[in-house]
C-alpha cells in the first residue's frame, strides 16, 4: 500500500502493527488526507484479516494532538466542516466495525481526535509516565467532540464521569483513566507490546461501565443527569457566551452524541457553533497560544535558577522552577522569609506532583540559600525584592561580580524600566526583565522585556526559559506596565472610581462578568492587595486621572484586601462577602462601557507604540495574563467585534463627562 501518514507491518503472529506518523511535522493531527489514508488501511485489513491491530504513533511526543486546526479553520463554509466531521466519524466507525481485536496504544498527549480513535478501538493502553495524558478538549475551543467522542466515551465510562471531562476539557494521566474505565491497561511504554500480545492471545470482552455509571445512561435518568450538569455549567458560564458546553450537554441527551443527528438550525449543531464569533475566536487564541510557544523554541537548556527575594513572588517563582525540573536556589535576608516559601512548595508538589518520589524531588532541588552562594552556579538569576530602583541597583552590584559571564540576570520587577536598572552594570547586555503574574502556580504568560541594551540572545534564551517551565512568554518593550499592567490599570482605576460615585462593588462586578470576565475588577483588585494596585496606579495612571478616594481611605488604614481579611470587601476563608441586593436599576452594558473602553483605548496606545508586536500579541497577552474575557478573543478583537468607530463613540462621549483620561489615543486611526 502507498502510504505518506501510517506504516503498517504485519508481525510472524499476524498482529498488524499500525504507526501513526504524520508526513512533515513533528506532531500527528488528523487533515482529510489522514483520514482518507486511514479509511484505506481499514479496508484493507478488513479483507485480510490480521489477529488483531495495534494502532501507536511514532512521534516521540505523543499519540495524536487532534483534528488539524488549520484544516478546520480554512474550511469555506459550515458544509466544508459538516463534511469534515461526516469523514472522521465513518473512518472511526469503520476501525469500531473491524470484525478483529483493535488496541489503541497511547503515549504522550492524546487529545480531541486522538481520543476518539483511541475510543473506537476495542481496547486501550496507556502509558502510565508523567508526560501522558488523555482527554476531549474540545469545548475549549467552542466545538462538541464531533467524531464520535461525545457518544463512546459515556458508553465507556458512564455519562456523568464522561461529560465532566467533555465539559472541563480536563486531560487525564493513566492512573485516573484506569480508575474510570477509559482504558483497560496503564503500564510503561517499555511493556506495550507485551500488553497488546497478552490482549490479542485471549481478548477479554469489550470493556463496560458499572452498574452506578452505566444507569447514568439509562433514558430517565439521562434527563436528570443532563440537568444537573446544564445546573453547574450555568453558574460559570452563559450560553451566548459559551454555548459549547450546553451543545456538548444537547448532543448527548438528544442526539445520543453523534453530531450527524443534530438538525442543521438546532442550537446545539455544528454549524451553529461553526457560525458562532466565541467559536472563531477561542480557535483564534489557540493557535496563537502555539505562536506563543514557538516564540521560546531554542535550544537553551538551563540548568540552575537562583532567586533573589523569596516573598509572594519570588517564592512562588522559586518553587514553580524546582518543579518543573530546575535545580533552584532561593536566598532572602534571612531563614524565617525564605521557609514560608519552602512550605508552599510542599503544599503545591503533594497536590500537583502527587507521587512522593517526584515530590521528594522537587523539595530535593529547592534549596533555601541566605548568603546567596548559588550566584556562582546560576545559569539565571531572578531578582524579585522590594520594588525599589535604588536597592535593586544595590542588589545587582553586588551580585553581578559573581556571577558566570554567560548568566542572565533578570528582574521580576512590575515597573521599573530596565533602562534606569542597567546603570552601573558591566554587562547590561545581559540584563533582561522576567515579569511573572500572580499567582505564578495559576498564570500562563510570562513578560519578557528587553531593554535597550538588552542582546538578542539574552531574549531569545529567556522566552526559552519560558517554555522549559511550561509558561508562554510574550516578548515586551521595556516602558511602564509593559503590557498587562499597563491595559489593566486604567480599567481598575475605573472601577474604582464608580466605588468613589455610589456604585455597589457587587454592581460594578456584576456587570465585568456579565461582559465576561472571570472575576470583577473589584474583587480582583482586592485579591492581589491594594496597597499593590495604589504603587501599580500611581505609576500608570494619565495626566489628570483623579485618585480614587476609597482606595485612598483602604491603603491608609492598612486594609489591603484578601490578605489583610478586608479591603473594598470583608474576606472569609479567602472569599469576598459579597450583598445579594441585585444590580439596582443601573445599566450593567454603559457602566461595562465605562470600564472597558479605557483600557481598550490603552491597549490601542500600546500597539502605536510597538509595546508587543501586533495586535494579535496584544490579544493573546491580556488573555493569558489577566484573562480577558476569552470569547471575545482579546481587546483588539473586541474593538473590532463592535466596531471601531462605535467605540470611539463611546470614549469620546465618556471624556465629556469624565474629562481628558478619555482621549481618544492617535493609535485609533491605524486600528
Ligand atoms: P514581597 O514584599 O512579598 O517580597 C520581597 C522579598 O524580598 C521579601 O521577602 C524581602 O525580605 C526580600 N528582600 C528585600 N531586600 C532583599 C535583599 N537585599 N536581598 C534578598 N532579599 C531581599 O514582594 P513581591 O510582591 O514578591 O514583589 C517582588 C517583586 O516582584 C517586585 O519587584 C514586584 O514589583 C514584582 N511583582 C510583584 C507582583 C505581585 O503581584 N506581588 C506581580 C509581578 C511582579
Amino acid at each position: 500500500m502507498d502510504l505518506r501518514h501510517w506504516k503498517l507491518t504485519l508481525d510472524a503472529d499476524n498482529i498488524a502493527w499500525l504507526y501513526f506518523d504524520r508526513a512533515g511535522t513533528g506532531t500527528n493531527t488528523f487533515s482529510s488526507e489522514v483520514l482518507r489514508e486511514l479509511d484505506r488501511i481499514a479496508d484493507h485489513l478488513a479483507g485480510m484479516p490480521p489477529k488483531g491491530l495495534a494502532i501507536l504513533s511514532s512521534k516521540e511526543n505523543g499519540f495524536a494532538a487532534g483534528a488539524d486546526i488549520e484544516e478546520f479553520t480554512t474550511l469555506r463554509d459550515a458544509e466544508a466542516a459538516m463534511a469534515f466531521l461526516t469523514l472522521g466519524n465513518e473512518v472511526f466507525d469503520k476501525i469500531e466495525r473491524l470484525a478483529f481485536p483493535t488496541v489503541a496504544m497511547v503515549h504522550g498527549f492524546c487529545m480531541g481526535g486522538g481520543t476518539e480513535l483511541a475510543l473506537a478501538c476495542r481496547y486501550r493502553v496507556m502509558d502510565d509516565g508523567p508526560k501522558t495524558r488523555m482527554g476531549l478538549p474540545e469545548v475549549l475551543i467552542g466545538i462538541v467532540p464531533g467524531w464520535g467522542g461525545a457518544k463512546r466515551m459515556p458508553e465507556l465510562i458512564g455519562a456523568a464521569a464522561a461529560l465532566d471531562l467533555m465539559l472541563t476539557g480536563r486531560a487525564i494521566d493513566a492512573r485516573r483513566a484506569r480508575k474510570l474505565g477509559l482504558v483497560d491497561a496503564a503500564t510503561p511504554r517499555r511493556h506495550f507490546e507485551n500488553a497488546v500480545r497478552m490482549l490479542l492471545a485471549s481478548p477479554p470482552p469489550r470493556r463496560k461501565p458499572a452498574l452506578g455509571a452505566a444507569i447514568t445512561n439509562w433514558p430517565g435518568v439521562r434527563n436528570l443527569v443532563a440537568s444537573k450538569a446544564a445546573k453547574q455549567v450555568a453558574q460559570k458560564a452563559r450560553r451566548d457566551h459559551y454555548p459549547a458546553p450546553y451543545a456538548i450537554i444537547e448532543t448527548w441527551r438528544d442526539f445520543g452524541g453523534d453530531v450527524r443527528n443534530v438538525p442543521k438550525e438546532h442550537p446545539a449543531s455544528m454549524t451553529t457553533l461553526f457560525h458562532h464569533p466565541t467559536t472563531r475566536n477561542l480557535i483564534r487564541i489557540f493557535q496563537l497560544q502555539d505562536r506563543l510557544k514557538a516564540l521560546g523554541k531554542g535550544d537553551t537548556e538551563l540548568r540552575h535558577v537562583h532567586v533573589i527575594g523569596a516573598g509572594a513572588m519570588g517564592g512562588d517563582i522559586a518553587v514553580w522552577c524546582a518543579m518543573r525540573g530546575l535545580s533552584v536556589t532561593l536566598q532572602d535576608l534571612a531563614p524565617e522569609r525564605i521557609s514560608p516559601a519552602i512550605k508552599r512548595g510542599a503544599e503545591l508538589y503533594r497536590k500537583r506532583l502527587r507521587e512522593p518520589h517526584l515530590v521528594q524531588g522537587a523539595m530535593d532541588r529547592l534549596v533555601p540559600d541566605v548568603k546567596g552562594d548559588g550566584v556562582a552556579r546560576a545559569d539565571l538569576v531572578i531578582e524579585a525584592i522590594v520594588e525599589n530602583a535604588e536597592v535593586k541597583r544595590k542588589v545587582f552590584a553586588e551580585v553581578e561580580p559573581r556571577m558566570k559571564e554567560t548568566a542572565i540576570l533578570a528582574s521580576n520587577t512590575s515597573s521599573i524600566p530596565l533602562q534606569e536598572l542597567a546603570s552601573g552594570l558591566a554587562r547590561p547586555e545581559r540584563l533582561v526583565g522576567i515579569h511573572f503574574f500572580n499567582p505564578v502556580a495559576q498564570m500562563m504568560l510570562v513578560e519578557i522585556v528587553r531593554g535597550p541594551q538588552t542582546s538578542d540572545e539574552v531574549m531569545q534564551a529567556s522566552q526559552s526559559f519560558t517554555r522549559q517551565i511550561d509558561k508562554l512568554p510574550l516578548p515586551c518593550k521595556s516602558a511602564p506596565g509593559f503590557l498587562v499592567n499597563r491595559v489593566l490599570s486604567p480599567y481598575l482605576l475605573e472601577a474604582m472610581l464608580l466605588v468613589d460615585e455610589g456604585v455597589p462593588p457587587e454592581t460594578i462586578d456584576a456587570a465585568m462578568k456579565d461582559f465576561g470576565m472571570p472575576m470583577g475588577p473589584i474583587e480582583l483588585a482586592d485579591m492581589v492587595g491594594l496597597d499593590i494596585g495604589w504603587a501599580v496606579g500611581q505609576e500608570l495612571a494619565r495626566p489628570g486621572t483623579p485618585i480614587p478616594k476609597k482606595l485612598q481611605q483602604l491603603v491608609e488604614s492598612k486594609n489591603l484586601g484578601m490578605k489583610t481579611g478586608k479591603g473594598f470587601y470583608t474576606w472569609v476563608k479567602g472569599k469576598p462577602q459579597k450583598s445579594k441586593g441585585g444590580t439596582g436599576s443601573l445599566d450593567l452594558r454603559s457602566l461595562a462601557d465605562r470600564m472597558v473602553a479605557p483600557a481598550l483605548n490603552e491597549a490601542v496606545a500600546c500597539l502605536r507604540e510597538r509595546i508587543v508586536a501586533d495586535a494579535d500579541l496584544v490579544d493573546v497577552g491580556m488573555i493569558f495574563g489577566t484573562g480577558f474575557a476569552p470569547h471575545r478573543g482579546g481587546p483588539i478583537q473586541t474593538i473590532r467585534a463592535r466596531g471601531k468607530d462605535e467605540w470611539l463613540a463611546v470614549l469620546n462621549d465618556l471624556k465629556m463627562k469624565h474629562g481628558l483620561r478619555f482621549e481618544p489615543d492617535s493609535g485609533w486611526a491605524a486600528i
